[in-house]
């Protein structure tokens, strides 16, 4: 299938000498929920910031490999620019602008966009189509939103965009149960209604797995497993170590267990 996109084999290195990822490779095909799974530190935020060219502003560089955007390379390409493309990135931690209400941050991601004339019209409505709490909250200033409510907003902003893809950096960090299943609905919905690809990065392997249809295990800063979503689920050590199903006489394992199957690198081998 069609790729929007293409990460081809990328090493990221911080401050000239810290390596983090060591020949990191995925892809996201056009209109596809893509998940990015692993554990703290794995790597997952860095390969986002890699694709949206965010890696520079903390002084980290990709130095080797190629990520593609519609089959053109991003290399030199500004981020503002790559809104503009349709690539947008919901970091880690809903940025919203907290001092401006629901309705401004809103305007102010309409603004932001000027430069890319077409389908822009509109999207507020839209987002309050799928987010009928940030309708009702408007008026509110978004740093007295709950975090759930905030991390709609991060979404609605990048919405308004109309993005081809949208990289969402663990939209379930902090969040109550229910609040995560229903942020999920509705990425799944706005997947399929906008069309709109996602590549979805989580630790929270079981809910990201339910909407994807592709999933990337990462740890120490490469891909060591990966597969159609439904596999995943069903594999016996993803079962074990990312969602939390016990073994195989259904016991649960203490968490010492696990590092201590994890220090010995079974995915590595
Ligand atoms: N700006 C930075 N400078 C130096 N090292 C960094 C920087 N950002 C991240 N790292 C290191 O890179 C590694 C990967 O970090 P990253 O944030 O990409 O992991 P992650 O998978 O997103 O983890 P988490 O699940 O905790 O968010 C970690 O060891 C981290 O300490
Ligand atoms: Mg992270």
């Amino acid at each position: 299938m069609d790729a929007v996109l293409e990460v081809d084999n990328i090493e990221v290195v911080y401050n000239k000498t810290v390596q983090v990822l060591r020949g990191l490779s995925l892809r996201v095909p056009r209109g596809a929920i893509v998940a990015l799974l692993g554990s703290n530190g794995a790597g997952k935020s860095t390969t986002l910031k890699s694709v949206s060219g965010l890696l520079s502003l903390e002084d980290g560089e990709v130095t080797a490999g190629d990520i593609r955007f519609n089959g053109q390379s991003l290399k030199g390409r500004p981020p503002e620019k790559m809104v503009r493309d349709g690539l947008f990135h919901v970091m880690e931690g809903r940025r919203v602008f907290e001092d401006l209400t629901v309705e401004e941050n809103l305007v102010a991601a309409t603004y932001a966009l000027t430069g890319r004339g077409q389908g822009v019209g509109g999207g507020q409505e839209m987002v309050y189509d799928y987010f009928p709490r940030l309708k009702e909250r408007r008026r509110q200033l978004a740093g007295y939103l709950s975090g759930g409510e905030q991390q709609m907003l991060a979404l609605g902003r990048a919405l308004i965009a109309r993005p081809e893809l949208i990289m969402l950096d663990e939209p379930s960090l902090g969040l109550a149960p229910l609040l995560v299943e229903e942020i999920f609905e509705i990425v799944a919905r706005i997947n399929r209604e906008q069309g709109t690809a996602i590549l979805l990065v989580e630790q929270n392997a079981a809910v990201s797995l339910a909407i994807a249809s592709y999933g990337y295990i990462m740890e120490n800063g490469k891909i060591v497993i990966d597969g159609p979503a439904d596999k995943l689920t069903d594999n016996e050590d993803v079962r074990e170590f990312y969602l939390g199903v016990g073994g195989k006489e259904g016991e649960a394992r203490s968490y010492r267990d696990i590092k201590h199957y994890k220090r010995r690198k079974r995915w590595l081998s």
